[in-house]
């Protein structure tokens, strides 16, 4: 069997998994990635558009911001869709700052080509990924590839593999608690080469369930609409779509999208997620691996980026002065701001998706957005939530 040695396995090659190899590469600090799925199908999955300031500040700082700088689309306001009426979220003027829509899959891309030019590779179609001893001081994964099954010895181990992945099922339940919301519903999102018809982004509440108008760039569109959980993508042709999607947004503004043909079309199911702690021995989780939101809030490929920022941190004073001081911080750090964001995300969703039955909460929720557009410290607390935290330290 062949073996090698290296100081971090990195398990996963999402935006989690590459951004920690990048930062530890910058600090001399050898990696290896393991990824279960091939580069190309990684680079296939449309995901996050907006970044919060925190995200872009740690992108460049691994040298990683010069396309993101070129071609993000810097937004200094959101809009929310109600009863026919749209409402703004004066984002810049609130809270001083902006958010930037730029693709998980141009991070993905960037992230990719660091690695590549810094010539270290990562194992793409790796299966069976198997932690060994990652309680003790001496962990190792094991891996097959091709058919033959290889070795690595590690000091720890980055469980950077989403929310199915390998290594936080290898936590036995009795080390852990988990905390689980599944809603009622998920989004069908619809990628368009169209130039968009909206500035900003829209969330929209509408009495036929919740829509959202964002973008990619001046030339593509990213929609969706709230679905059913058992919806199946092949029940939804694009003019379908379309005409769903305007009748939730609003009239007047997608008659050029009406005729767009769609280059992607996926449903993702919404949930609240959360495991404490996130280190156990030599295994950390960080990323969707450790929690789920539902996307409303914008917050899953942010939180990934603070969870690798600090690990990363920890792993450089680990290395430095040879102290665990840093690694036994890493969970309390990370879920401080997991749990701010799991509220957002939750709150997010409430205010604005159609739930099934119960007069009471919808009244509630009309009486919440109502609240919002009138008081200015509501708005504040949603911007201030919305553009994210400063990562300390
Ligand atoms: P992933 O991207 O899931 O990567 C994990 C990787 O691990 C995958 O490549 C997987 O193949 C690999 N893997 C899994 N199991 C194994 C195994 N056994 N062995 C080896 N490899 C394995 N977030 C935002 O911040 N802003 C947004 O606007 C936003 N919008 C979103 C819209 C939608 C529709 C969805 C679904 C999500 C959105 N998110 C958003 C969330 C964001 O996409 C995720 O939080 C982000 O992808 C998390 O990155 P990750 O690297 O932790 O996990
Ligand atoms: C997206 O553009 O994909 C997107 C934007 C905002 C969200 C979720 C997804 O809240």
């Amino acid at each position: 069997m062949p073996r090698t040695r290296t100081q971090v396995v990195i398990v996963g090659a999402g935006p989690a998994g590459l951004l920690l190899a990048q930062l530890l590469l910058r600090e001399g600090i050898d990696a290896i990635i393991l990824e279960r799925r091939s580069a190309d199908y990684v680079l296939g999955r449309i995901r996050a558009g907006v970044l919060e300031q925190g995200t872009v500040d740690v992108l460049e700082q691994a040298g990683l911001a010069a396309r993101l700088h070129r071609e993000g689309l810097i937004h200094e306001g959101v809009e929310i869709g109600f009863r026919g009426q749209r409402f703004r979220i004066p984002l810049r003027q609130l809270t001083g700052k902006s958010v930037t829509v730029y693709g998980q899959t141009e991070i993905t891309r960037d992230l990719m080509e660091a690695r590549a030019a810094a010539g270290a590779s990562s194992v793409y179609e790796a299966k069976d990924v198997t932690l060994h001893d990652w309680e003790g001081s001496a962990p190792r994964v094991t891996y097959r590839q091709g058919g033959v099954l290889h070795e690595i010895e590690c000091d720890f181990v980055a469980g950077c593999d989403g929310y199915h992945g390998v290594c936080r099922a290898s936590v036995p339940t009795d080390r852990c608690r988990t905390y689980e919301r599944e809603y009622p519903f998920g989004w069908l999102g619809v990628l368009a080469d169209v130039p968009p018809p909206w500035n900003e982004l829209i969330y929209a509440n509408s009495e036929h369930g919740f829509a959202l108008a964002s973008l990619r760039s001046p030339t593509r569109v990213r929609c969706y609409i709230q679905c059913d959980v058992g919806e199946r993508v092949e029940n939804w042709s694009d003019a379908r779509f379309w005409e769903e999607f305007q009748r939730r947004i609003g009239h007047g503004l997608t008659e050029t999208l009406a005729s767009a043909a769609s280059i992607e079309k996926s449903i993702a199911p919404l949930r609240s997620f959360v495991i404490e702690p996130l280190r156990f021995g030599r295994l950390f989780l960080a990323g969707d691996a450790a929690h789920i939101v539902p996307p409303t809030g914008a917050k899953g490929l942010n939180l990934a980026v603070s969870d690798v920022y600090y690990l990363h941190q920890s792993l450089r004073e680990y290395y430095r002065g040879r102290s665990e001081r840093a690694l036994d911080q890493y969970s309390v750090r990370c879920l401080r701001r997991i749990w701010k964001a799991e509220r957002f995300s939750w709150w997010m969703t409430r205010q604005l998706h159609r739930f099934p039955g119960d007069a009471f909460a919808r009244r509630m929720q009309d009486t919440e957005l109502e609240y919002l557009f009138e008081s200015r410290a509501a708005q504040a607390s949603m911007a201030e939530n919305y553009v994210g935290l400063p990562l300390d330290g």
